[in-house]
């Protein structure tokens, strides 16, 4: 298919059902996503937050323009964007969930394209937010379009939660879902914000795996020292840290964190099988993460470790000179950030409580070491079965022509499991995206087909849950 289609005047789905709209539409929807990645929506920078708030106020529009009450609401951080569409007390509600926020697109020289300059390169929409999560949300703004366009009746209330800082740790979500409980009631949760298992491989992702983050900090002396008048009397604090880091874990690739692993549970037999039954190649996997070699705990096998397995990375670390040639100190100071993956069973501050414990114990009393908790969210683990998974499976069956298969992810959505845990509720993680769409790197990508057999699943997916007797 070439892009851009001709159309000459937007259809605006009189006499079509909302099939024929969505076939008669290719274009707008991309136009109408095209303009949703223009905006520079980074949560995690404060000069974006204009953006930010102009992008919540575009999504609002929107929904307001094909017919659903939307409006924005205020948070202790980045709005949520709101809207609903009640047809009748009688019909079940889906809650569908989102984030216009997006990574920060850095290092911007690595980019190919301009990354809010969204365009089309062989059969790839590129931008930033592509597939992680504006492309994939508008597959399911873009199904419910086509339902009110065509004035077809909805078969179920819908409400649309779009939250604007889910790259961020999704901080003020959870006191906004407790404060409005009422308003977000529903049967279901679903959400599009995960990935296929590979190409033309659609999946249902049943866990994810939880975050806890911490920063820390190690101060030597209270100014950089000359190296040479005091080195070998003053502890540096980037040696300091380095051995830290070092330390935490083992030839194998365990955490040696006390207690780390004490509420991790063993993988069950029936997901090993699970997993093990899963086509995987690890030289595709090598070339498509473009590294040269696997590291990990050997008792596991990829899959396991990155679906099943706790995990701790430093995420970048700070101190010293790294200007143009040389310069002879001991920086005072060192700091760095580390994030560890969560598995279900595992909490967010007690895990940061167990890693400040154990940096303070092995860090010498000769510097100072601060550690910052930040907490983080939890894993979750969603049903694997039921009317729900079926009506899913139906839609994607009807979307992509293939059945899903069933997969865990090793990415953290925080608010699937205050859902849960605030308002009861079982969500459905049904992913459109790939593994190698570059989410939070250079040059992502979402696969044109991908985001077309999206938007036809997501309209599947409204009559197929329309059915689930509950
Ligand atoms: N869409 C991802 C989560 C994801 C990644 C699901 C890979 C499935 C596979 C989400 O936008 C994300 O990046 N989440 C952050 C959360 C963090 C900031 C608390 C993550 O996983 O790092
Ligand atoms: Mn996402
Ligand atoms: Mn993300």
């Amino acid at each position: 298919m070439q892009y851009p289609l001709e159309y000459d005047t937007f259809n605006f789905g009189v006499d079509m059902n909302p099939r024929e709209y969505l076939d008669a539409n290719k274009q707008k929807r991309l136009d109408d996503l095209f303009d949703f990645l223009r905006i520079p929506s980074v949560s995690a920078k404060s000069e974006n937050k204009k953006d930010v708030q102009a992008c919540a106020e575009w999504l609002s529009k929107q929904l307001n323009g094909i017919g659903i009450e939307s409006k924005i609401m205020p948070t202790g951080g980045h709005p949520v964007v709101y809207g609903e569409k009640i047809v009748s007390p009688d019909n079940l509600t889906i809650l569908y969930y989102g984030h216009y926020d997006v990574q920060p697109p850095e290092p911007l020289e690595l980019w190919k394209t301009t990354p809010f300059e969204p365009l089309i390169e062989d059969g790839y929409i590129i931008a930033r937010g592509a597939t992680d999560d504006k492309g994939q949300l508008w597959t399911h703004v873009k199904a419910l379009e086509a339902y009110l366009a065509t004035g077809t009746e909805l078969p179920v209330n819908v409400k649309l939660l779009m939250e604007g800082e889910e790259e961020s740790g999704s901080e003020n979500l959870e006191r906004f879902i407790k404060d409005n409980a009422e308003m977000l009631k529903a049967d279901i949760v679903v959400v599009s914000d995960s990935g296929q298992f590979g190409k033309d491989k659609p999946a249902v992702t049943y866990g994810l795996r939880g975050l806890a983050f911490v920063e820390v900090k190690i101060t030597g002396p209270d100014r950089d020292l000359h190296s040479g008048s005091f080195g070998g009397s003053i502890a540096n604090p980037i040696n300091i840290l380095g051995k830290i880091i070092g330390a935490l874990h083992d030839e194998n690739g365990k955490i040696t964190i006390d207690g780390f692993y004490d509420d991790v549970k063993p993988l069950t037999n029936w997901e090993r099988e699970q997993f093990a039954a899963l086509p995987f190649n690890k030289d595709e996997y090598l070339a498509k993460t473009g590294s040269v070699g696997l590291f990990g705990d050997t008792d596991y096998t990829v899959l396991e470790q990155i679906w099943g397995r706790p995990t701790l990375d430093v995420n970048g670390i700070t101190g010293g000179y790294q200007g143009e040639g040389a310069k002879t100190i001991i920086p005072s100071l060192a700091t760095c950030k580390i994030t560890m993956r969560l598995v279900a069973d595992q909490d967010p501050m007690d895990i940061c409580n167990k890693i400040e414990k154990h940096i303070k114990n092995i860090c010498p009393d000769y510097v100072k070491c601060e550690v910052t908790k930040h907490g983080g969210a939890r894993g979750v683990v969603v049903p694997t079965e039921g009317p729900w998974l079926e009506a899913a499976g139906e839609a994607i069956k009807s979307g992509f022509g293939i059945k899903p298969v069933f997969v865990k992810e090793g990415g953290s959505i925080p608010v699937v499991g205050t859902f849960k845990e605030v308002l009861g509720i079982d969500t459905l993680l049904l992913g459109w995206g790939q593994a190698d769409d570059n989410a939070h790197s250079p040059n992502e990508r979402f696969a044109l087909k991908d985001f077309e057999r999206g938007c036809y699943s997501a309209l599947a997916l409204i009559d197929e849950m329309s059915k689930v007797k509950v």
